[in-house]
């Protein structure tokens, strides 16, 4: 493969300087600035978010990496790791019908997630930047991520697909970048039978997820693309936006022998 052109799908990092350009969505503690607060702590809980899959010396795609505190901590255990994210706010698909909104209440929100975003991103790379990381970032799509990444031995895909219309197509094409290992983190319900629920209710205020999806569901689905699951276990993390602490499954899958 031609080398420039590989490194041309990287993005480019930025300086950021101040918190004040940032929006974190995880907690995390910088050189120089000390505990920084977002969304969710997950700090001293990697391990039960990954599922105790050792990273160490393995090539890792963290997808939608948000402020990228999974990224750091896997680079701390050894990993080398690639993250990715939105590239712009066309691409995030929070639930929003048109009944509900004025033309112009969409423009103001469209503004919202870009500039979230932005921020978010400059998050990331001022702790890219602290923390001295050598992860690399791509922007584009879930649903269209580029083949020049490669394949992966471990592929992280975690809080992501509850955000998503087509949570099942995105995984799918998440897991054709894992060579060995699918770490699918997020909120799951236990039942055999493979069924995906509707968040959105039409009597509620709409919230950002789309569906939730059955431990039955994400065992078939894996099975089709050629993995078994080799553990599932559900852990409580600190959600600081809602205030409380919210379970969250983890999946380990590995790919089998003949797929
Ligand atoms: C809720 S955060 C999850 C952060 C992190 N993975 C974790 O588990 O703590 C979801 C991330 O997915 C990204 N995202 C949402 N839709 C996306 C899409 N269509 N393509 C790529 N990334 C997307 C968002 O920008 C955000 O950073």
């Amino acid at each position: 493969m031609n080398n420039t052109w590989a490194e041309s799908i990287y993005a480019t990092s930025r300086q950021v300087k101040s918190l004040e350009e940032c929006w974190f969505y995880h907690s995390i503690d910088l050189p120089g600035f000390g505990t920084v607060h977002g969304g969710w702590d997950l700090r001293g809980r990697i391990d039960d978010y990954l599922g105790y899959v050792d990273v160490s010396g393995k090539r890792v795609l963290d997808v939608g990496t948000a402020s990228g505190f999974l990224t750091f901590e896997m680079e701390k255990k050894g990993a080398q790791v690639v993250s990715f994210d939105a590239d712009n706010e066309y691409q995030i698909q929070y639930p929003r019908f048109k009944r509900h909104v004025t033309e112009q209440d969409a423009k103001q929100r469209l503004q919202s997630i870009r500039n979230n975003l932005e921020k978010m991103k400059n998050s990331y790379w001022l702790s890219h930047r602290l923390l001295n990381s050598n992860a690399k970032v791509v922007y584009g799509d879930i649903y269209r991520m580029p083949e020049q990444i490669g394949l992966f031995d471990v592929v992280l895909v975690s809080q992501i697909l509850v955000h998503l219309r087509d949570p099942l197509g995105a995984l799918i094409q998440a897991g054709e970048f894992s060579s060995d290992v699918l770490v699918i983190t997020e909120g799951v319900f236990s039942n055999d039978t493979p069924l995906q629920k509707l968040i959105p209710c039409s009597d509620n205020e709409l919230g950002r997820g789309w569906w939730i999806m059955s431990t039955g569901l994400y065992r078939e689905a894996l099975g089709l693309m050629g993995f078994e699951i080799t553990s599932l276990s559900t852990n409580s993390y600190d959600c600081r936006t809602r205030k409380r602490n919210i379970n969250v499954t983890t999946i380990v899958a590995k790919r089998k022998k003949d797929s």
